[in-house]
Parts: C-alpha cells; sequence; structure tokens
C-alpha cells in the first residue's frame, strides 16, 4: 500500500465497532439464556476469530453485514471442541476464553499464529490454576495451551501486570465458581467486562481498584449496538491533527474513560479536540469527536496513563515526531509482548523514514520538530503498526508504502472503505 502526501483532511467519519467490546459481548452472548443480537460488531479478523472459538464450542451464530445474532447456550452449555481452537492472532480471543473453558468439564486446546505463539500466557494460566482448572501449556508460558476444566472455587487475585485480557479472564472465570471471586488491579485497565456482564444481568462491584463478582449469575442475551472504535480513531485523530487544514469529524465513537487517555493527553499537549453528543447510558459511553489541525507541545507519558493508552503508544510515538518538544514514553514494557515487540517495529520504521528514535528498554523517546521522509517501511504483521506508520503519509516528503501490511487483519479495507479518503490520496479529499 502507498499513501501520499496530502495537505487537508475534512469529512465526517463513521468507524466499524470497538475490538474490545465486540469479542466480550459475542463471548457474554455465547453463555447467555436466550438470543444476543450485536449491531455493529467489529470488522476484525480478531473478532471473527473469537466467532470461530465459540463456534467449536457449540455456540450457533449467524452474521448479516456488521450484525451478530448469538444463540447463547447458558452458563454451563458450551460443548467441548472436536479439534484445538485456533485463535489466530487474538490475544483477547485466548486469554478471555480460557477464563471460560475453565469451568467447563472438558479440555480445550488453544493454538494460533506465530505471533501469538510468542506471547505469554502464564499469565493466565496462574490464576486460573488457583480457581482449580488444569492448564498446560508449552515451556509453561506458550500456546498450544490446553484447559481442562471443572468446578472453580473463588479466589483473590491481585494482578501482577495491569492487563484487562487477564482481569477479564478472572473475572469470566469467576462467573462460575463457587463463591465471591475479587481481582485487584495495579493501575485501572479497560473495563469493557464489567459493564457487559452488567448489561447481561450479573452483579458486580467495583471501586477503587478492587473488582468483586459473585460465582452462579445468570445472564440474559441482549440486543446492544458497539460503539466505533476509539482505537482506530486515534489514527484519523492524528492525522488530522498534522495537517494544514483540517476538521474531521468521527461519529458514533465509543468514549468509554477506560480508553480516551490518548485524547486527554492530546488536549493538554494542545490539541483542538471536541467532543459533540456524547451519551452515558448504563452502557458504553459514545460520542462524535471534532478535531482540528493543532500544534502540539509533546509530553512525557508513563505511569498510571500507560494501561489507558496501550494501544495508542505506537501513533503517540509517530505524533512525536511532529511536536515542538517531543513525546516521551516510559513504564511501558508491556509493549514488547503484543502482535510485534512494538517499541522495536516503531523505532525502526521511524528511522527508515528519516525520524529519529531512542528506545529505551520501556520505551521510546522521538525528538519534536522532525521532517518525515519517504520510505518503504514493514509493519512486521503488526495492524497498530501499520496504522500508525501510515499516519505518516499524508505528511512525508514523497510517499510512504508499507511492505507486508497486514491485509488479513483488515484495518485498511474496512477503515478506510467506511471513511473519507483523505489519507489515502492527494487528490481532493
Ligand atoms: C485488550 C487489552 C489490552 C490491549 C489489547 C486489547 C482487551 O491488552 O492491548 O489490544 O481487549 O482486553 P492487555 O490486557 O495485554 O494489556
Amino acid at each position: 500500500m502507498e499513501i501520499k502526501p496530502s495537505a487537508r483532511i475534512l469529512g465526517d467519519i463513521t468507524l466499524p465497532g470497538d475490538k474490545s467490546i465486540s469479542h466480550r459481548l459475542a463471548m457474554i452472548g455465547s453463555i447467555a439464556d436466550g438470543v444476543t443480537t450485536i449491531h455493529n460488531f467489529a470488522a476484525s479478523a480478531d473478532c471473527h476469530s473469537t466467532l470461530k472459538c465459540l463456534a467449536g464450542l457449540g455456540v450457533p451464530f449467524e452474521e448479516r453485514q456488521s450484525t451478530v445474532v448469538i444463540r447463547g447456550r447458558g452458563l454451563t452449555g458450551l460443548q467441548p471442541a472436536s479439534t484445538a481452537l485456533d485463535t489466530e492472532n487474538s490475544g483477547t480471543t485466548v486469554r478471555l476464553l480460557a477464563g471460560i473453558t475453565a469451568a467447563c468439564p472438558f479440555a480445550t486446546t488453544f493454538v494460533g499464529d506465530s505471533s501469538l505463539s510468542r506471547r505469554p500466557m502464564r499469565r493466565v494460566m496462574e490464576p486460573l490454576r488457583l480457581f482449580g482448572a488444569n492448564v498446560e501449556a508449552r515451556e509453561d508460558n506458550f500456546l498450544p495451551m490446553t484447559v481442562r476444566g471443572g468446578p472453580l472455587k473463588a479466589i483473590d487475585y491481585r494482578l501482577p501486570v495491569a492487563s484487562a485480557q487477564v482481569k477479564s479472564a478472572v473475572l469470566l472465570a469467576g462467573l462460575n465458581a463457587a463463591g465471591t471471586t475479587r481481582v485487584i488491579e495495579p493501575s485501572t485497565t479497560r473495563d469493557h467486562t464489567e459493564i457487559a456482564l452488567r448489561q447481561f444481568g450479573v452483579e458486580l462491584e467495583a471501586e477503587g481498584g478492587v473488582i468483586e463478582i459473585e460465582g452462579g449469575s445468570t445472564l440474559r442475551g441482549q440486543t446492544v449496538t458497539v460503539p466505533g472504535d476509539v482505537s482506530s480513531a486515534a489514527f484519523f485523530v492524528a492525522a488530522a491533527l498534522g495537517a494544514s487544514q483540517a476538521r474531521l469529524r468521527i461519529m458514533g465513537v465509543g468514549l468509554n474513560p477506560t480508553r480516551t487517555g490518548y485524547i486527554h493527553l492530546l488536549e493538554d499537549m494542545g490539541a483542538r479536540i471536541t467532543v459533540e453528543g456524547l451519551s452515558l447510558g448504563t452502557g458504553e459511553p459514545a460520542g462524535t469527536l471534532v478535531v482540528e489541525n493543532s500544534d502540539l507541545s509533546g509530553m512525557e507519558i508513563r505511569g498510571h496513563w500507560i494501561p489507558n493508552v496501550i494501544d495508542e503508544i505506537p501513533i503517540l510515538a509517530v505524533l512525536g515526531a511532529q511536536t515542538r518538544r517531543g513525546i516521551r514514553i516510559r513504564d511501558a514494557a508491556e509493549l514488547r509482548v503484543k502482535e510485534s515487540d512494538r517499541i522495536r517495529t516503531v523505532a525502526e520504521n521511524l528511522r527508515v523514514l528519516g525520524v529519529e528514535a531512542e528506545e529505551f528498554p520501556d520505551g521510546l523517546y522521538v525528538p519534536g520538530q522532525q521532517r518525515i521522509q519517504s520510505g518503504t517501511v514493514d509493519s512486521q504483521g503488526d495492524h497498530r503498526i501499520a496504522n500508525a506508520v501510515a499516519r505518516t503519509g499524508p505528511f512525508c516528503t514523497r510517499t510512504v508504502s508499507l511492505a507486508k501490511a497486514p491485509g488479513r487483519y483488515l484495518p485498511f479495507p474496512p477503515v478506510f472503505s467506511n471513511c473519507c479518503t483523505a489519507c489515502v490520496t492527494d487528490d481532493q479529499p
């Protein structure tokens, strides 16, 4: 894919549904009683991995365009899969499903692609073993992983890393465990599992970083609409901020405060971003983001901000080059165990485009006031890297080409074809 310079970013766009929320609604709908209808289900290969795995566990579903209808099997109704479940590239699929299958009275084996097979699973294995499940994996940490489930006993669990996937695995196992399960978070992470469980009728307490769930609740199927993915919006926000003329409205975006750190940090750096029509119901907050071209000062981002912006760090680093003082990221070693080592892939790709970037074990520093050159970059098959680097295209000297863009991860066709073409042409936006 080639992305050419473009000075103007003008238009109204809507984005496909949020990936994290779509995974959770599909999984929770599968263990609810009755039918769950999910509108604006994410157009993402990862969420389709979840649907395929759920089908392997005996959950019937239909998909019509972006609507998915799931016939729930109830809390104890999943069936043994006849073969290993292929979770492909999706960490959320394998870690959350491990939590659900921990209570199933049969063995489930999970496999994944080469990237997922390098990512750590011990972080979910440890709490699931404390619940009483038998979990084995290659080198006690990597896929293939087999979960032999059975009756579970509630646990108190302090998360060693701030991870919404691990928190969710524990909550989903706790749903089916005898007693009250407590999870203690070191820093706040996205709370989509908590919100979805409440939407399906589960009583759950969450205060001061402690979440409590009672085992054995009944879940009732729901009709729900997934808001646009704020992490996809992040790339368009970045594109608009750096253009010489921009007014971009991104409509119906999820604005859950556990995910909007990126917007707040940009505002602190001087970004002109406003929120219109914020709807705060009992489910996920959503609204319209209006973004105008802006000068950004730069900053250091660390500590409790990191879990909130974990998926936006690649694009923040890219933005760093066009700030006045640069952007420094620390406390983000988790980036090294994502779909690629995102500290290294961002730094290496920026250098290919003539942008200086300094790497640390837990982050990186991209000095400000740098000129982006044209070049050919390698996304390493990582969708967030492809999208972050694609954002440099409109501002580079000539053309940025993406080699090995992850076609099967779908970010380009659905995101760009649903949207204005400002980012991919140098003609009229
Ligand atoms: C996700 C949680 C985060 C995030 C990932 C999606 C989720 O991962 O990076 O893209 O849906 O729960 P961690 O839980 O590993 O931080």
